[in-house]
């Protein structure tokens, strides 16, 4: 099987955030104690995947840069791709077709995070699907803010609908997307909707025609959050340092992840746990050793 590559869609969009965004991507910003764009990476590297697209605004690119630098310190690589203005979601696959280069991707958006018992197993099994699609459906409280799924009689994802009025279930779809090699040209099929953008649950939709799209219901044992309004990016802080604090354990945490998979040896854990010595988060790096 051709090796699965990444995606991250660290991109502007119309934020919700403003203005706090103005002068650093929001995906630079912390949760707790990381930048938000490390755990997005985590979920990636967890998947076992090594080679990830990181796409940006063609003027925040240089900070993701200073941040990640080529991905070798973890053991992985980034390729750094410009979304000049933020047309939508499925446009992250026209943008990637040479990196992707036929090959297939797990995309994950880099606002959203994810924590759960079983989520590398669960993440390894989307993987190994060669062909067609996995995205991830979770029960929220507010489906109207997301890409709903709707269920037929007998349960069967029957239609995905973007921010619906009404939503037909509580079924939200996150924004982590494993999709074969035909993704980039799929996309580009794609008109843009009325909103201007090539939207994500049209290039699922397509997917969901040709009964090649699997829906996982990610339970309640897991959780999803999105940090897209003030209140959710403060949740999303408080949980991270609830479970931190409790288990004395990272979530999100690139070096731990790159270091049990062996993509990294103790001497740069080591280098990396002196770094951020001053903190927490160096401590706990230096534990692992
Ligand atoms: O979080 C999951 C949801 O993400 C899904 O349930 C929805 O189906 C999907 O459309 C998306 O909804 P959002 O309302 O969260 O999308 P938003 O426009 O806020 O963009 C999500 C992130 O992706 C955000 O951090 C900015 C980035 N982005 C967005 C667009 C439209 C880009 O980098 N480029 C873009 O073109």
């Amino acid at each position: 099987m051709t090796q699965r590559k990444g995606i991250i869609l660290a991109g502007g969009s119309g934020s919700r955030l403003f203005p706090l965004t103005m002068a650093i991507s929001k995906q630079l910003m912390p949760i707790y104690d990381k930048p938000m764009i490390y755990y997005p990476i985590s979920v990636l590297m967890l998947a076992g995947i090594r080679e990830i697209a990181v796409i940006t605004t063609p003027q925040d690119q240089s900070q993701f840069r200073r941040l990640l630098g080529d991905g070798s310190q973890w053991g992985v690589s980034f390729t750094y791709i410009e979304q000049p203005s933020p047309d939508g979601l499925a446009q992250a696959y026209i943008l990637a077709e040479d990196f992707l280069d036929g090959a297939p991707s797990a995309m994950v958006l880099g606002d959203n995070i994810f924590f759960g018992h079983g989520l590398p197993e669960m993440l390894t099994a989307a993987n190994a699907k060669e062909t067609g699609g996995t995205v991830f459906g979770y029960h929220v409280a507010d489906p109207e803010r997301y890409g709903v799924v709707k269920f037929d009689a007998e349960g069967t994802v029957e239609q995905i609908i973007e921010k619906p009025e009404k939503a037909p279930s509580n079924y939200a779809v996150t924004g982590l997307y494993f999709l074969d090699g035909d993704a980039p040209r799929r996309a580009k099929m794609i008109k843009p909707s009325a909103r201007g953008e090539v939207e994500i649950v049209t290039l699922l939709e397509s997917y969901l025609t040709d009964g090649t799209l699997t829906v996982e219901r990610m339970g309640r044992g897991y959780a999803w959050l999105d940090t897209g309004t003030h209140e959710s990016l403060l949740d999303a802080g408080n949980f991270v340092r609830t479970l931190s604090k409790r288990q004395g354990m990272q979530s999100g945490c690139p070096e731990e992840i790159a270091f049990t998979s062996g993509w990294i040896d103790r001497d740069k854990l080591a280098e990396h746990a002196e770094t951020f010595a001053k903190t927490d988060y160096g401590v706990y790096l230096a534990t692992l050793l």
